[in-house]
């Protein structure tokens, strides 16, 4: 199996990393397909291995996938009728195959349609209860059997008024995929506005969608009767550029990320900012350096415009050498410390407690062998891994490929002395 052989420490990494699609807006994109009748074409997708699980599920219910990674394009065409079963196999490897629930359920109102339940995952519970209950506002209504939800709408979909009890990223992006091709108007309150969930609305819209934003995170959508063709070009990755700053950050030196949008990391940049780091955003690049002294920060995550959960692993990982105290409380998932362990491997000071993590900043950190268990987490050991004297193994990096395209060529490219190992 794969693993990553990393050689620390690295100091001072200088250098420019370009900036992929963003992987949580592609999924949906994809997903969103399925409304379609003719074809969707997608331009700056990032062929990270969650993409090739969502081309392969697609392609399982019917969609025509046609792909080239040299230009960054996906064409997604539909000119047959798709199957109603999203296999277990796939939602198990990918939980967003759950994305493909509302589009079906838009698309074949009155039919059954039955979607694999995605069971726990190493983040925690991650229920799905939002999504059917915003469904089941539209008079769509379900029953589990056999591992699998089976919904439909008998009489069709009826635009509904339904706030969301929590933000719900994907389950935003699910209800509004029904609500376009529900007849009427629905109005939907607490939204998720995630930059990819607005790049969502900003693809349907173009492609004929009538949804609009009453309030900060309320929207009003009007049903339309179909979907023709869409294209659209897939917005930066602000995970993926986090962390490359963040590579910037614990090595002490200086980063550029490129076609990135900084307004979708203003938390984050306030944050490097209070730690001491300088800032400097152009157009759409953003740029870490290091001069000053740096200071430890308590942080707390959350729903955008605030800190992204995911961007939480690599900056805990960048605390753990910053010397001082540090705080940093999850509100998102119930379990999102998994890089502290392995943190601690390499002689970080990192103890849990419920959604909190205190760091006590250590000056040396020593490279050690170490496991990763999910995709943040595998940037978040990296950066240990980087910035500790000697050697580290780290297996499982399979979760890394899930989101973070070429992974390896990239952090090589800016000086990381990383190597993959089949
Ligand atoms: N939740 C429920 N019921 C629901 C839906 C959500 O209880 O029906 C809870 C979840 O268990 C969690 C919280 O609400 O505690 C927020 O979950 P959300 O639904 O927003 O997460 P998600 O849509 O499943 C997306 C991203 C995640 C990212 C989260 C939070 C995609 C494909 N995934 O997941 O990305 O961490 O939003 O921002 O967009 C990643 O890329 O590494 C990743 C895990």
């Amino acid at each position: 199996m794969e693993k990553f052989v990393i050689k620390g420490p690295s100091n001072h990494i200088n250098g420019i990393v370009n900036i992929s699609g963003a992987k949580n807006s592609c999924l949906p994109l994809m997903a969103s397909s399925i409304l379609f009748k003719n074809e969707v074409f997608l331009k700056n997708v990032p062929f990270v291995n969650d993409v090739f699980t969502m081309i392969k599920l697609l392609t399982s219910l019917g969609s025509k996938i046609k792909i080239s990674i040299k230009n960054k394009t996906i064409r997604i065409i539909n000119n047959k009728n798709h199957k109603l079963i999203v296999p277990y196999n796939l939602v198990s490897t990918m939980r967003a195959g759950v994305l493909t629930m509302g589009p079906l359920l838009g698309k074949y109102q009155k039919r059954n349609i039955f979607v694999a339940k995605g069971g726990g995952c190493s983040l925690g519970i991650r229920d799905i209860n939002y999504h059917l209950s915003g469904f089941k506002s539209l008079h769509a209504f379900n029953t589990l059997k056999d591992g699998y939800v089976k919904i439909s709408s008998k009489k069709g979909l009826v635009g509904s008024k339904f706030r969301f009890p929590n933000v719900t990223v994907t389950g935003t992006a699910n209800l509004i995929m029904a609500a376009v091709l529900a007849k009427g108007v629905s109005i939907f309150k607490n939204i998720s506005i995630e930059p990819e969930v607005v790049d969502l609305i900003n693809f349907l819209n173009k492609s004929g969608a009538k949804i609009k934003f009453i309030g900060k995170r309320t929207i009003k959508i009007v049903g339309v009767k179909e979907f023709l063709n869409g294209e659209h070009e897939i917005i930066g990755d602000r995970i993926e550029a986090f962390s490359y700053l963040c590579v910037g950050a614990i090595s002490k030196g200086k980063v550029t990320v490129k076609n990135i949008d900084p307004k979708f990391l203003n938390s984050e940049i306030t944050t490097l900012k209070k730690i001491g780091f300088l800032i400097d955003t152009k157009g759409k690049s953003i740029s870490l350096n290091c001069k000053k002294k740096l200071k430890p920060i308590n942080f707390k995550t959350g729903p955008f415009p605030k800190f992204a959960t995911d961007n939480m692993p690599a900056l805990m990982a960048v605390l753990s050498k910053i010397p001082g105290k540090s705080i940093v409380e999850e509100t998102i998932f119930s379990n999102r410390f998994m890089a502290a362990p392995e943190l601690c491997r390499m002689g970080a000071n990192i103890k849990i407690k419920k959604n909190n993590a205190t760091i006590i900043g250590q000056k040396f950190l020593n490279g050690a062998d170490c496991i990763s268990s999910d995709l943040r987490t595998t940037f978040a050991i990296i950066l240990g891994a980087l910035s500790s004297n000697g050697k580290s193994e780290i297996q499982r990096v399979y979760h890394g490929l899930r989101g973070y395209y070429r992974l390896v060529f990239k952090l090589r490219k800016i000086g990381v002395n990383i190597k993959s190992v089949v």
